[in-house]
């Protein structure tokens, strides 16, 4: 071999060791989504077994329900704001803590009230964990490769889901919901082990002023070629910036625009009925006639299959075709679905065809939301805003978020019952609708772009 060879090699071997390591980087915060998927899944299941074990009122059983939206929707505008402030991976440190403390005190709970706290508990780790996982992945990662590494929090939530209804199952026959719960304690024992060897964002040391702990945290997780072009970018943006922004510094005029649209797709992301299907989806299918609890099970789990898969298929697109496309093409697929989801409880057609209508009208629903506003609300909120605010914006995002989950998910089964399935659905339409303009309008393309160059488009 040739000496001249030899450096080459070294190097080629250095890249490799180097991009290997941001993807470990990226799939470990990514546990953090997997939790939030659990956490939220996992419900549906330990649901019709606890209720046997304490007498709850109605309320207490919506509490246990929705206390985790509620914890999550609070976490996530705290956590995001403390990861500014104390550096994210601290916080994702505390988050999967938090993970593992709510799970236990949910597997051993003794009483209603102890369960709700738990299940307060798991939320606010979801909430930190959307208000901080997107934008650490986002900030370790490399531009060409940001949309589908940090897709991965959202892969990480359908894989989350699913699992879910998989532990759910296998539970059920011993009634065993404190598994059920307790369970999550795995990802969060390695979620945290895994957050404690990876180091923190190179762009919120750059902030914090250590420019050499960020060279140093680049040095490990680039090509060492690129290492000084990213860090003249980086100490750019900063010399405008220097320190970490005050709550008031979201209002400013500069940042209204990525305001809006982080706020905007928030709020389309859950009004266009996504949770109705993933935590109703049994009760829906058996409205439209299919009887069997299992055979609505199993339709379940395969509207489960279908988001994992559909978010796959998005990753590979991502950073291809960009995010704008994927975005409006999924959309308009939600606005298709829904029309049709909506009409097949219109007419009236024998019970079996209804049900066919409805499966196959939730799956393409669900296939169109994972290859569009899933993945890709996560991935716009973690990029458009500047350094300085980042977490608190991405958090305040997430808090909107979680606020019009809970809307949605608390009024669906009244909806349906005042209005029928059909308007239900309907309503969920003309939001699809509503989405898909104002993405059109106010959505910018990031694909490739670093996100210096996008703090510096606005
Ligand atoms: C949403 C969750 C939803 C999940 C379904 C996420 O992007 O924020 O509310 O349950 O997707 O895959």
């Amino acid at each position: 071999m040739s000496a001249a060879k030899i450096p080459q090699l070294v190097d080629a071997h250095s890249h490799v060791h180097q991009t290997k390591f941001v993807y470990l980087a990226a799939a470990f915060a990514a546990l953090g989504g997997l939790l939030f998927g659990y956490d939220t899944g996992v419900i549906s299941g330990a649901e019709l077994f606890f209720k046997n074990d304490f007498t709850l009122s109605t309320f207490a059983l919506e509490v246990i329900v929705s206390g985790v939206l509620a914890g999550a929707a609070v976490g996530a505008l705290v956590g995001g704001r403390l990861a500014d402030l104390f550096g994210r991976r601290k916080l994702l440190i505390a988050t999967a803590i938090i993970f593992g403390a709510g799970a236990i005190v949910c597997a051993v709970a003794s009483s209603a009230e102890t369960l709700i706290l738990g299940r307060i508990v798991v939320g606010l780790g979801i909430g930190l964990s959307s208000g901080t996982v997107p934008v650490y992945i986002s900030e370790v990662s490399p531009a060409n490769a940001r949309g589908w590494q940090v897709s991965l929090f959202q892969l990480a939530i359908t894989v989350g889901i699913l699992l879910a209804y998989v532990v759910d199952y296998a539970f059920a026959k011993i009634e065993g919901w404190r598994w059920m719960f307790g369970l999550a304690v795995i990802p969060a024992a390695i979620f945290a082990l895994g957050m404690l060897y990876l180091p923190e964002s190179p762009r919120w040391l750059a902030m914090r002023g250590r420019s050499e702990g960020a060279r140093s945290v680049l040095m490990r997780i680039r090509d060492a070629s690129t290492v000084d072009a990213e860090m003249r970018e980086l100490e750019g943006t900063i010399r405008q910036t220097k320190e970490v922004g005050v709550i008031s510094d979201l209002l400013m005029p500069s940042l209204r625009p990525a305001l809006v649209i982080g706020i905007g797709l928030a709020i389309f992301q859950q009004v266009t009925g996504i949770n109705t299907i993933i935590y109703y989806a049994p009760i829906i299918l058996q409205t439209a006639g299919i009887s069997s609890a299992s055979g609505a099970i199993l339709a379940t789990a395969g509207i489960g299959v279908v988001n994992v898969l559909m978010t796959v298929v998005s990753m590979q697109l991502i950073d291809r075709i960009g995010r704008r496309p994927l975005l409006l093409t999924g959309i308009a697929g939600m606005v298709v679905t829904l029309g049709m989801l909506s009409l097949s409880f219109r007419v009236s057609v024998q019970p079996g065809m209804l049900a066919w209508a409805a499966v196959i009208g939730m799956m393409g629903y669900v296939a169109s939301f994972a290859i569009s506003l899933g993945p890709i609300f996560w991935l716009l909120i973690s990029e458009i805003y500047p350094l300085k605010v980042r977490s608190s914006s991405e958090g305040l995002a997430a808090t909107f978020n979680w606020g019009s989950n809970l809307l949605v998910t608390l009024t669906f089964l009244s909806l349906v019952r005042w209005a029928g399935a059909s308007r239900t659905f309907l309503l969920y339409a003309l939001f699809a609708v509503a989405a898909w303009i104002f993405s059109y309008r106010l959505v910018p393309e990031t694909r490739g772009r670093t996100l210096e160059e996008i703090e510096r488009f606005w």
